[in-house]
């Protein structure tokens, strides 16, 4: 893994409220998510089951998980939060 998506830090704006949150390498969306104490579902936490599954409104989602389809990671309309990470340095979600 030697491109920015899978080594640097990215932050995710909650498109609801305006929040901004900082991803550090090495921590998932949802950890930092559940820190910040807003109120996500989750289940596998591998990317399997699709329950973390989030509207993207704007970025470009770096897929790690097996849930979507290929057809569906390249739409980039959607993430799974729990293994994902994000391409661009900002990543909105209707969240
Ligand atoms: S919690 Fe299962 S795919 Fe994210």
């Amino acid at each position: 893994m030697t491109d920015h998506a899978a080594s640097g830090g990215f932050e995710v704006r909650l498109f609801r409220s305006g929040r901004i949150i900082a991803v550090p390498p090495g921590e998932s969306i949802l950890d930092v998510l559940l820190d910040a104490g807003v109120n996500v579902s989750f289940s596998c936490t591998e990317g399997h089951c699709g329950t973390c599954e989030s509207r993207v409104v704007d970025g470009i989602p770096d897929h790690r998980d097996s849930f979507l389809a290929e057809d569906e990671k390249a739409e980039n309309s959607k993430i799974m939060i729990c293994c994902s990470r994000s391409k661009s340095k900002l990543l909105v979600l209707d969240l």
